[in-house]
């Protein structure tokens, strides 16, 4: 199936109720035959449901369908982007451990790495840009990973996922990707390395502001089981899950099985099987979205570039923007429908056309069928003093652009009174 095709059926068969729509399992638990099936399930060695914090029927068709998606092994759905952004690191790292990230990332994504990991023993080595390079510069033997935003939040910044997946494996680290902006209609980072791929499908997917949603994929590649020094969580005795030893046990989905039974089943972050359904709607409708969407934006961004009022315009559909050919070669196309701008007159002409929008919802999303705006200076990236400000690429005058669905004109004519009233 190509991608729209798994987009509307993948991983659903219809039971004997025949319902066309994925049902929502409304439940809990589900009861056992007898003890021994019970004790079947509980050591996984017979494929079934026995408690929703672990896995639902809808919430695992969910699954199915984003790892078909992006072409991974198997996924794990989480309440959020946020839980799957942490879920997807804790399931790597413990005391004494570091991670190395790129440091375009979203604001709480950056907030976590900086702020919190650290309380946890762990260290987060935010590398100076997106190079290889230093990337590879930062990793040594006590590394557990190497993160990125395929493109990054606000910043637009384009990783070369190939590259750095080849730096992290010379070195036996794996690369976890951040593919929410991208969409796996646009990427698959799969396709060029990455080893684990983590959404909020809170933006795209779900589409409509309506629901918040996390997934992360196994690529189900990683050789865990040749770096037991590295990666002990995976080849001793697991003490929190009787005793299993993933890379031997189940050594193509190692790393998303411990997620599941270690991370999700003690921490619990799941994801409601409501909120599965309303994400699985999303999902069907996601690329006629998409496309409208991008066709919008880049008109939207040639309108802003041709406007003395805007001081420059990112939008990586552009053949100038530093960051084109990366996003040419890995988008195939498919630019973003989110991008930002600078106000000519700075900060306060920013907040003046945040604060002047008519039609355009001020709010801090993205992927929405209403167009929204953001200044993440002010929201966002609020708590990020200047230099990591500079650090993450957000500069004071950025305003942040998701185009919706609306009539493109509509959207141009409110972008136009805004301007007016920002700049006096
Ligand atoms: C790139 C990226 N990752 C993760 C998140 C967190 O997702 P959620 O808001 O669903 O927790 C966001 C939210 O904006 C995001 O933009």
């Amino acid at each position: 199936m190509r991608d729209e095709t798994i987009a509307v059926h993948g991983g659903y068969k219809a039971g004997p109720d025949r319902a066309v729509a994925v049902p929502i399992f409304q439940t809990v638990a589900h009861h056992f035959d007898d003890a021994a099936q019970a004790g079947a399930v509980f050591d996984l060695q017979e494929r079934g449901f026995h408690y929703n914090r672990i896995n639902n029927p809808t919430v695992d068709v969910l699954e199915q369908r984003m790892a078909m998606l992006e072409h991974g092994a198997g996924a794990v759905a989480l309440s959020s982007g946020a839980a799957a952004v942490r879920y997807s690191v804790r399931n790597l790292t413990e005391a004494g451990t570091n991670i190395v990230t790129t440091p375009y990332l979203y604001g709480a994504t950056y907030t976590y790495f900086a702020h919190v990991l650290p309380q946890e023993g762990v260290e987060a080595r935010f590398a100076a840009d997106a190079r290889p390079s230093s990337i590879e510069a930062l990793i040594d033997e006590h590394t557990r990973a190497v993160f990125c935003e395929s493109i990054g939040n606000p910043s637009s910044t384009v990783v070369d996922i190939e590259a750095v997946a080849q730096a992290c494996h010379r070195r036996g680290v794996p690369l976890v990707v951040d593919n929410t902006v991208a969409t796996p209609l646009a990427l698959k980072p799969v396709d060029y390395g990455a080893d684990v791929v983590v959404h909020s499908l809170t933006k795209f997917v779900g589409g409509h502001g309506t629901t918040l949603g996390g997934m992360v994929i196994d690529a189900g590649r990683f050789p865990w089981a040749e770096h037991p020094e590295r990666f002990p969580m995976f080849n001793r005795p697991e003490p929190a899950f009787h005793g299993v030893v993933y890379a031997r046990d189940f050594p193509a989905t190692a790393y998303i099985v411990r997620c599941r039974t270690v991370g999700l089943r003690n921490e619990g972050a799941a994801l409601s099987p409501f909120n599965a359904f309303l994400l699985l709607q999303g999902l069907e409708t996601m690329a006629v979205r998409l496309e409208r969407q991008q066709q919008s934006a880049r008109v939207v961004a040639e309108h802003l570039a041709r406007d003395p009022r805007v001081s420059w315009v990112q939008y990586l559909g552009f053949p100038d923007d530093p960051n084109h050919e990366l996003a040419r070669r890995y988008l195939g196309g498919r630019y973003p429908s989110v991008l930002t701008f600078g106000a000519a007159g700075g900060r306060e002409a920013a907040v003046r056309f945040f604060d002047s929008v008519k039609l355009i919802k001020r709010l801090v999303n993205m992927g929405d069928a209403k167009t929204l705006v953001a200044h993440p200076a002010s929201t966002t990236h609020r708590q990020l003093d200047e230099a990591a400000l500079a650090q993450v690429g957000v500069r004071p005058e950025m305003v942040r652009l998701s185009v919706g669905l609306e009539h493109v004109d509509d959207i141009l004519e409110d972008i136009d009174q805004a301007l007016a009233a920002a700049t006096g």
